[in-house]
């Protein structure tokens, strides 16, 4: 059994993120989300991981993950020039997946569910594909499943306008080395990507065994804002074990589940966890409130924030008003002086997102 992971694509709904960096990368409870599902895999038993990266993001993926050696894996990274749709990914691993059956996994999706119990039953029941199905809301902004009640698939959609069911794809499958005969058949979508669906589709209709199951936990697509946010509050929540470590003064106050590196440095201020702050970090008169995550290198002063993620290098410095649901990019710089400027000075690149609320506090 082997793992393709996909961490390749365009990530345009995570801009002005992504134009700098790839999505996969952007770390929650500061650990990228990419190592989150390398860690699921390798705890399912599987070591042998193939990971497909882009021509801009790739060398980053690479760089910063290494060769497995740390998950316990053995890693192979596979280019897709461009991002023609998850079953092209598929496409181009096959020198790497060969006649090896394997799980794939979509990089910027964290799930709650261990593999195991799925991989258990796709093996037991040697099906050619097991999709995993989560109930959603807003079906028609996923790939959707009509299934019957013996859990067998009769349909998939990809975002459909009239959905079938609420039932949607994770970004989780398990295939046999059919799965490839049934991608040599079919032709990119009106989007110009070879769709995954299409291929689970031709499996159905040449009669393989397909299935499905539902997830019990949770289930997240980190690939736009709020997303991510939600997966940084659940991360927090769940799997934060507190460690105050740190220099910490006498004036500052830490409350409830924080993890402090021993090299950061906190003065005169308050944080209430559940809250990690990476190393180097120097966190001066400042309230730093629940679900937020602070990168390594990070400078907050004379600032008050909550539920938020600040990536490595950020420096909010003087933001007296709470700064609340916020991504701030790398290296990127808030800086308010003095405490009610007359005027608003910006750098702001493409596709940024800046909101003065009106709501109090
Ligand atoms: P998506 O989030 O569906 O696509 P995307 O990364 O292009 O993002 P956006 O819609 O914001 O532009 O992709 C899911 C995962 O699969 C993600 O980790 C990127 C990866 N992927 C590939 O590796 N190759 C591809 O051809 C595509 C389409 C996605």
């Amino acid at each position: 059994m082997k793992a393709l992971i996909l961490s390749g694509g365009k990530g345009t709904r995570l801009r002005p993120l992504t134009y700098t960096g790839a999505k996969q990368l952007v770390p929650v409870a500061n650990k990228p989300i990419l190592w989150y599902g390398i860690e699921a895999i390798v705890e399912a038993g599987i070591t042998d991981i193939g990971i497909i990266i882009s021509p801009e993001t790739g060398p980053e993926i690479q760089e910063k993950t290494g060769d497995g050696a740390r998950f316990g894996a053995r890693i192979t990274y596979i280019p897709q020039d461009q991002p023609l749709g998850l079953a092209h990914a598929v496409k181009v691993a096959q020198p790497f997946l060969q006649d090896s059956p394997f799980v794939m996994y979509l990089g910027d999706n964290l799930i709650q569910d261990p593999l195991g119990d799925f991989l258990s039953y796709f093996q037991a029941q040697a099906l050619d594909a097991l999709i995993l199905l989560r109930a959603v809301s807003n079906p028609s902004a996923f790939g959707v499943a009509e299934v019957d009640p013996q859990g067998r698939v009769l349909a998939l959609v990809e975002k459909p306008q009239n959905p079938p069911s609420n039932l949607a794809l994770v970004g989780l499958y398990f295939f046999s080395p059919e799965i490839h005969q049934a991608i040599a058949q079919i032709q990119p979508s009106p989007r110009g990507e070879l769709e995954i669906t299409d291929a689970i589709q031709a499996l159905i209709d040449a009669e393989k065994a397909v299935e499905a199951q539902q997830l019990a936990g949770w289930w997240l697509d980190t690939g736009k804002k709020d997303d991510l946010l939600e997966a940084n509050r659940i991360i927090l929540d769940t799997l934060l074990a507190p460690d105050k470590q740190g220099r910490v003064d006498d004036q500052s106050q830490i409350i409830g589940r924080v993890k402090i590196h021993p090299s950061a440095e906190i003065i005169n201020s308050s944080i209430r966890g559940p809250v990690i702050i990476g190393a180097d970090c120097r966190i001066v008169n400042a309230f730093i409130g629940p679900y937020t995550s602070v990168a390594d290198g990070v400078a907050i002063e004379e600032a008050d924030l909550e539920h938020s993620v600040i990536l490595q290098g950020a420096q909010i410095i003087g933001v007296q008003q709470r700064l609340v649901d916020s991504v701030i990019g790398q290296r990127a710089k808030l800086t308010v002086t003095p405490r009610q400027p007359a005027a608003l000075r910006f750098l702001v690149g493409d596709d940024s997102q800046i909101e003065f609320s009106p709501r109090r506090f």
